[in-house]
């Protein structure tokens, strides 16, 4: 990249909408992930023909370039590996249309996730996905990773609410794909192609999102089990009644003191934690409020305490947020860093699968908060280690290699809701072995000149304990 093209950059969005300040440049590097890269040039664009100028310069001149929403992703997708320009979408953040009656909106890329659930929230409506992240992250990412988080298994992830998408395609060209019905059946479903793409295939600037009437009332159970294992049991215990709630969240030890010492989350000391919700029509949710806890103890609940007070239920749901942050002030000199961190496991399985990640912790000497949304089968580990240490991080990884060898052998997957990026690129080759061609042919064909957030995911080589944000000297950039 020379100067005439920042200056053409420049030509483009405004010289107050671009930066190549190091610092600037600096911070755009990161994520929420391990990893970090500087790129060349910020850009903000604030609107379609921006990014569709930027990315014909971008491909003629073939400069890599990344679009990034909020920058919470925890696998590195957000990380420009091969500099170039990064494009800030958080201007482009414009709710355009809201239409109860059709059960849609309409909004562009940059829009935060929480800021459109308030403007929901007088309609009566949502997009009851609840990431963790919701205060900061972006529409356009969470369709890019197919994010989603709490309430999964009820109310599903971004796929199941992305309806149409404006997207800039790698020669500049703006394309509509999707529609705004509920149902079509015409032809390719483009929209979903995009969807977990982590921008690899186009830019996505605008999307039509489905959206759902909100659930009348709510009630969550805190139910104590002696073991990890057992709290797993009491999951599908739960879903084969049948019963679906809204979520049901695992915590261990581990991430039990953590919240209770960082943030007051007033959860009881005991091996580990389910925090299930269940909600909809009043009546219902006490029927089924009463089913849980019936099953809660007969599993083998120490305790269960139950509480429909949207204070104390905030003051859980607080508590189950601040997992992750919490655990990087667990112990001195350790951090929590984002390994092995959302694999995804058939329900039944995660009895098994926490106990093996237990044995595999122990094994490696390293500490290991396990925790997720583990109705839909989703588990986080979050490890914590001395990001100083080659020692830590050479232990890190095999015991991350383990824990992803052990969700595939179940026949899960290494990542359920915060996508590959980086962090999980050589063992999503190992775990889709069989797709790997046709994920490379796509992405020749939209992107003939790799110049779309290149060498991610497929196109990773070697290990992921690379291009680290922290000093750790064999690993640094
Ligand atoms: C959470 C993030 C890590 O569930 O997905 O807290
Ligand atoms: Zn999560």
């Amino acid at each position: 990249m020379d100067k005439s093209d920042i200056e053409a950059i420049k030509g483009i969005v405004g010289e107050r909408r671009c930066s190549t300040r190091v610092a600037e440049l600096y911070s755009y590097g990161f994520d929420a992930s391990i990893h970090h890269r500087s790129p060349e040039i910020v850009v903000q664009p604030s609107c379609t023909d921006h990014v569709s100028q930027i990315l014909r310069l971008a491909n003629a001149k073939r400069i890599p370039v990344l679009a990034r929403g909020g920058g919470t992703g925890l696998c590195g997708s957000a990380v420009p590996l091969e500099g170039g320009i990064v494009l800030d979408m958080t201007r482009m953040n414009s709710i355009k249309e809201i239409r109860v009656e059709d059960l849609y909106c309409v909004v562009q890329a940059g829009v935060i996730y929480d800021k459109l659930m308030e403007a929901l929230a007088p309609f009566k409506f949502s997009i009851p996905t609840a990431p963790g992240s919701g205060e900061a992250c972006t529409m356009g990412g969470m369709i890019a990773t197919n994010a989603s988080g709490m309430r999964a298994i009820k109310y599903g992830a971004m796929r199941d609410y992305v309806l149409g998408l404006e997207v800039v395609l790698a020669s500049g060209e703006v394309i509509h794909v999707g529609t705004r019905t509920l149902k079509n059946s015409s032809g390719y479903q483009l929209e979903r192609l995009f969807v977990g793409s982590e921008g690899t295939l186009g830019v996505i600037t605008e999307a039509t999102l489905r959206i759902v009437p909100k659930a009348k009332k709510a009630a969550m159970i805190l139910a104590a089990f002696d073991t990890l294992e057992l709290a797993g049991k009491c999951v599908s215990r739960i879903i084969a009644k049948p019963l679906i709630p809204s979520a049901i969240e695992l915590m261990d030890s581990t991430c039990i003191k953590a919240v209770n010492k960082t943030v007051r989350a007033g959860f009881p000391d005991v091996e580990a934690l389910c925090m299930i919700e269940v909600d909809g029509e009043p009546e219902t949710v006490e029927k089924e409020a009463a089913m849980v806890q019936q099953i809660c103890r007969e599993v083998g609940a120490t305790g269960v305490e139950l509480s429909s007070d949207p204070k104390q239920m905030a003051k859980w749901t607080y508590g189950r947020k601040s997992i992750m942050s919490s655990l990087s002030r667990f112990g001195a000199g350790f951090v929590s860093v984002s390994l092995a961190d959302d694999m995804a496991v058939p329900i039944s399985k995660i009895p098994e699968a926490v106990v093996a990640f237990q044995a595999i912790a122990k094994d490696n000497g390293v500490i290991v908060g396990t925790y997720g949304h583990a109705a839909d089968g989703n588990l986080h580990t979050k490890m914590l280690l001395d990001p100083t240490s080659e020692d830590h991080w050479q232990r890190g990884e095999k015991a991350v290699g383990e824990i992803f060898d052990a969700v595939i052998s179940l026949g899960g997957t290494v990542t359920g809701e915060h996508g590959v990026g980086i962090s999980k690129a050589p063992y999503m080759r190992k775990e889709r072995p069989e797709a790997l061609e046709t994920m490379r042919s796509l992405k020749r064909a939209m992107d003939p000149n790799n110049i779309l957030n290149p060498g991610k995911m497929m196109d990773w080589e070697g290990s992921i304990i690379r291009k680290l944000r922290y000093p750790c000297e064999k690993y640094e950039r």
